[in-house]
C-alpha cells in the first residue's frame, strides 16, 4: 500500500419503516417528500472497506465480491461529494458485502449508504459529523440516514432549518427490544427500483397527494405509541402506513406491484395471530418479502407460522441493532475489532465517542 493511501471498514444494518417514505419533493437533492420512521435490524449487516489511493485511475466499486458497473454511478457520485467536502482528489475502491439479499426490499441500499458515508469520512479523515454526514447519506438514498442510528430513528423534514432533513434516534435498541421475522418470498432483484418507483408514482398516481398530506398526522401517532411503548397503536399505524403506500403504488400508471402470492398470505397469517391476541403485525417494503415485527415472546411462534407458507423461501430473524460505525482502519483512529465500536446516537456521528449499544441478533 503507498503512503498516502488510506483506508477504513464501517458496518451498517439495514433498517424497516414503520412510517414509509416514498416519494421526492426535491429530486435532484434527493429529498424526501414526507418524512419517516423506523426499526434498525442488528442481525443484517452491510461491511464496507473504502480505500483512496493517488495511483488509481478511477473508482471501483466491489459489491459481494463482483465488480458492478451498473451500480457505481451512485457510488461515485456519493464519494465525489465526500471528495469534495475533504478536499481530496483521490480515487477510491469501495468494496461492500451483504450477509443478506441484495436490492430485493430489504433496505440494502440504506445500509450500504449509511456504511459506504461513515467509512469515507474516516478514510477520508473529514471528520463529517451528525447531520453533515446524514445530509450526504440522504443525497445517496434517502432512507440510508436513518440506518445511521440505531433502535428506533425518525428522518424528519425541516424545510425551515439549516438542513433539509433532520434524522434522530427517538429510542435505543435496548428501550423496547422488538424482534423481526423476514418471510423471504423471492430473494432476487426487484423489477422496478425504488427511485424509479417514485418518480413514476408521483407523476401519475391520482391519490399521490393524498399519501403526502397524511404523513404528519401518521409519523405524530407513530411517535406517541413508541414513546408509551404501546404495540397495538404502533402495529395499527404501521400496518396502515404500509398498505397506503403500496395503494400509491399500485395506483401509479402503470401500477407497480411488487407482492407475490405468497405477500399475501402472510399478511392474511400475520392478521390471523395477531386477530387470535399475538402481538404481531407486518410491514412490506419495495419488494415481496415481508417483515413481521412482534414482541420477543412472539417471536418463534410467528417464526413457524411464516416458515409453513407455501412460497416462504427463508425466514431472517433479528432483533434491533446499533447505527453505523467504523470497525477498522480510518484517520480518526478506529480499531480492529468489533466490540469497541462507535454507533450514531442522537447527533453524533462517524468518529464520535459514544459507548457501544449491545445489538440483540
Ligand atoms: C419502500 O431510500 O431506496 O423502502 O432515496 O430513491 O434511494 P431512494 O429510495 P430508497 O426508498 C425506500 C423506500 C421504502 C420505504 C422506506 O424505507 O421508507
Amino acid at each position: 500500500m503507498n503512503s498516502k493511501t488510506t483506508q477504513a471498514t464501517a458496518v451498517a444494518h439495514p433498517n424497516i419503516a414503520l412510517v414509509k417514505y416514498w416519494g421526492k419533493c426535491d429530486v435532484e437533492r434527493n429529498i424526501p417528500a414526507v418524512g419517516s420512521l423506523s426499526i434498525t435490524l442488528g442481525g443484517l449487516t452491510t461491511t464496507t472497506t473504502v480505500r483512496f489511493d493517488p495511483e488509481l485511475e478511477h473508482d471501483v466499486f466491489v459489491l459481494g465480491g463482483r465488480e458492478t458497473p451498473k451500480k457505481t454511478e451512485r457510488v461515485v457520485a456519493c464519494l465525489d461529494r465526500m471528495r469534495r467536502h475533504a478536499g481530496v482528489s483521490h480515487y477510491a475502491v469501495v468494496e461492500s458485502d451483504n450477509d443478506f439479499p441484495t436490492a430485493a426490499g430489504l433496505a440494502s441500499s440504506a445500509s450500504g449508504f449509511a456504511a459506504l458515508v461513515v467509512a469515507a469520512n474516516a478514510a477520508l479523515g473529514a471528520g463529517l459529523e451528525g447531520s453533515e454526514l446524514a445530509d450526504l447519506a440522504c443525497r445517496a438514498s434517502g432512507s440510508a440516514p436513518r440506518s445511521l442510528f440505531g433502535g428506533f430513528v425518525e428522518l424528519e423534514l425541516t424545510p425551515d432549518g439549516p438542513h433539509p432533513t433532520e434524522t434522530r434516534q427517538l429510542l435505543e435498541p435496548l428501550a423496547w427490544p422488538l424482534r423481526v421475522q423476514i418471510a423471504v418470498t423471492d430473494p432476487g432483484p426487484k423489477a422496478v427500483g425504488s427511485t424509479e418507483g417514485m418518480l413514476m408514482t408521483e407523476l401519475t398516481s391520482p391519490y399521490y397527494p393524498a399519501w403526502v398530506e397524511s404523513s404528519a398526522a401518521d409519523l405524530a401517532d407513530a411517535r406517541a405509541a413508541i414513546d408509551r411503548r404501546d404495540f397495538e397503536a404502533l402495529a395499527d399505524i404501521s400496518e396502515s402506513s404500509c398498505l397506503k403506500m403500496h395503494a400509491v403504488m399500485m395506483s401509479a400508471r402503470p401500477g407497480l406491484v411488487y407482492w407475490n402470492g405468497a405477500t399475501v398470505e402472510c399478511i392474511s397469517r400475520v392478521r390471523e395471530l395477531r386477530a387470535k391476541g399475538v402481538p404481531v403485525f407486518f410491514t412490506i417494503d419495495a419488494g415481496p418479502q415481508v417483515k413481521a415485527v412482534c414482541l420477543p415472546e412472539a417471536s418463534e411462534g410467528v417464526g413457524r407460522a411464516l416458515g409453513d407458507i407455501p412460497g416462504v423461501t427463508s425466514l431472517l430473524e433479528s432483533g434491533l441493532g446499533d447505527g453505523a460505525r467504523v470497525v477498522g482502519g480510518g484517520r480518526c483512529g478506529k480499531r480492529d475489532d468489533s466490540t469497541s465500536s462507535t454507533p450514531m446516537r442522537e447527533n453524533t456521528a462517524g468518529c464520535g465517542a459514544s459507548p457501544a449499544v449491545a445489538g440483540s441478533w
